[in-house]
């Protein structure tokens, strides 16, 4: 049975057994082992006088394809979200690959993303936009800013989401395949520490919306809304780029950028439809930011 619509079944208004046999058209055992399905991703449901959602803060397939709107690959722990994401962007499909936890997980500049199980957001969306392949990094761009609105959070060049000190709480590392003139897909994989309290010493700019907001967070919830955000966006519009600006704590600061050719030192003062940072005149495809 659709264990989504029965989800969202039980959410709307209490249901007994019998009914939901009916309107599913299958037998009262099958709803009862959905049911337990549901509940061992972690939602509360109340079973006294007919099914009811009780507490909607759970993680797995079905609550995160209810909240997302839209069916979702789920792995409790997987290598990569943006390796399975791109191997079914090459098979045609453009699915949300979402983990809880990954034993090879890819940062920007060849690093590796860490994250504890059961803590924060992993996941990698699928995107084909009518783009010219020079025009990605502007998408992408717009899509952390987009992100950054939901989280109520800043950029820092690229695509990093900060606090207002500049403190790293998520990144986004995005891979682009062209096919002659055009984008032929876009993995957008997104790492956003969510409840983690602690971090490790090598990462003492680190910091989660826990730690900003002083309350743990329904990460299925944080989910869906940034998935409708995504979804909702026309990523081929260039007025992106003036969200990016409206978000960014990089632009009119005085940067030193870490590039593969060495340091490059100025004031930032903009961004190209390339996604190249302006450092006192001077376009910076890739590096990493510093304010200073
Ligand atoms: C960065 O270095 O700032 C970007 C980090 C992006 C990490 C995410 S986690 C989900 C997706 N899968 C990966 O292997 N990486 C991205």
């Amino acid at each position: 049975m659709d264990r989504v619509a029965l989800l969202d079944a039980i959410a709307r208004q209490p249901a007994s057994g019998e009914e939901l046999a009916l309107r599913f058209g299958v037998s009262r055992a099958a709803v009862w082992k959905a049911i337990e399905a549901l509940r061992a991703e972690g939602l509360g449901i109340d079973g006294r006088r007919g099914y009811r959602l009780v507490d909607p803060r759970g993680f797995g397939r079905i609550t995160l394809s209810w909240r997302c709107g839209r069916p979702v690959r789920y792995f409790q722990e997987v290598d990569s979200t943006n390796r399975v994401a791109r191997e079914a962007a090459i098979c045609g499909e453009s699915p949300i690959v979402v983990a809880d936890r990954q034993t090879a997980g890819r940062g920007r500049q060849g690093r590796r993303w860490e994250s504890p199980a059961g803590m924060n957001l992993l996941f990698s969306i699928v995107m084909r936009p009518h783009l010219a392949p020079q025009l990605a990094p502007r998408a992408v761009l717009g899509l952390a800013a987009v992100m950054a609105e939901v989280l109520g959070v800043w950029l820092k060049w690229p695509n990093d989401l900060v606090d207002l000190d500049g403190r790293k709480l998520g990144g986004v590392l995005a891979e682009m395949e062209s096919a002659g003139e055009w984008v032929r897909h876009i993995v957008l994989g997104v790492g956003i520490n969510v409840n983690q309290e602690r971090f490790p010493e090598h990462l003492p700019e680190a910091t989660s919306l826990r730690r900003l907001r002083g309350q743990e967070i329904d990460r299925a919830e944080l989910l869906g809304r940034l998935v409708r955000a995504i979804d909702a966006v026309d990523v081929e519009d260039p007025a992106l780029l003036d969200r990016w600006r409206a978000r960014s704590r990089t632009i009119g600061r005085r940067v030193r950028v870490n590039t593969l050719g060495g340091p490059v030192e100025g004031v930032a003062t903009g961004v190209r439809d390339d996604g190249a940072l302006l450092v006192s005149g001077r376009p910076v495809l890739a590096g990493d930011v510093e304010l200073v």
